[in-house]
């Protein structure tokens, strides 16, 4: 195996994952290709190995099942792959209210959202800090910064990845393994039409272009950020959250995220 530097994606079978892993492929990282369909990871695979020359090993797996992501831990060490950076993308939202939804899909969406991030960060970490270099990129979200009405659970989700990432990347300091987080608004992928956020007022403000949010992410990845907001709109409205009122905050969240 050719000794260049690896990095694996979760979620890169598109939206900001396949953004994600077309910078790393440009950037010389071999990748490590994760996401459940398992056609658009090939897909990904070909036109970073005709694009860049880029190595590309695809793992097909669906990582809401903590089962499946011991077997992909499992497969790394027997594959021999050693896993310099990792980008905790593959997550998920659903707008509505709590008690409307089933609670499986609740699980799976925490299942996803922060144990696969959890467990995949435990054992890769690990490996990084035992070499004594690694990069870390969790995807959060401007929801992370107050608690959304009618997207409870995934502003939740997403509060335990900014609060988990930067208290890690404390700990991790002087570890040479370094933890940034991304907290992208409104981006143009496929998470809206999953998560139906489409007809939400939040829209109004716009989407950012999902090109641009991987690279300001990655940026801040490689400058070894402990944090990125995306877009100065979203910078305001993370802001905001420290000086208005909870009450007033959660009410306007609502207005904001109501279907
Ligand atoms: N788009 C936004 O407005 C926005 C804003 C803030 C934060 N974010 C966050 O950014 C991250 C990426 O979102 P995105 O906008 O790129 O969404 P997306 O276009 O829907 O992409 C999500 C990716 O995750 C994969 N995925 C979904 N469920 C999975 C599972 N159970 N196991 C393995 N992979 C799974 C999907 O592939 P398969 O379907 O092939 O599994 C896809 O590759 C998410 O964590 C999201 O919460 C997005």
């Amino acid at each position: 195996m050719k000794n260049l530097k690896t990095a694996l994606v979760t979620g890169a079978s598109g939206g900001l994952g396949l953004e994600f892993a077309r910078l790393l492929a440009a950037d010389g990282y071999r990748v490590v290709l994760v996401a459940r369909n398992e056609s658009a990871l090939r897909d990904v695979a070909s036109e970073l190995q005709s694009l860049y020359g880029a190595e590309a090993h695809c793992y097909p797996t669906d990582l809401s099942k903590p089962e499946n992501v011991e077997t992909l831990l499992q497969q790394l060490t027997s594959d021999n792959l050693s896993i310099d950076c990792l980008i905790n993308n593959a997550g998920f939202g659903d707008a509505g209210y709590f008690l409307d939804k089933p609670f499986s899909m609740h699980r799976e969406m925490m299942m996803l959202n922060m144990f696969a991030l959890t467990r995949l960060t435990h054992a890769l970490a690990m490996e990084m800090k035992a070499k004594g270099h690694g990069y870390i990129l969790n995807l959060a979200s401007t929801a992370a910064f107050q608690p959304a009405p009618a997207f409870a659970l995934y502003a939740a989700t997403k509060s335990f990845v900014l609060s988990f990432s930067e208290a890690l990347r404390y700990e991790l300091r002087q570890s040479g393994v370094s933890v940034t987080v991304s907290c992208p608004g409104p981006t143009e992928t496929a998470f809206h039409d999953r998560a139906a956020t489409r007809t939400s007022k939040i829209m109004q403000m716009g989407m950012m272009k999902p090109e641009v949010v991987a690279e300001q992410a990655y940026k801040a990845l490689k400058a070894g950020k402990r944090r990125v907001v995306h877009g100065w709109l979203n910078k305001i409205l993370a802001m905001s959250g420290s000086f208005t009122p909870r009450d007033v905050l959660i009410a306007t969240t609502h207005k904001m995220m109501k279907p």
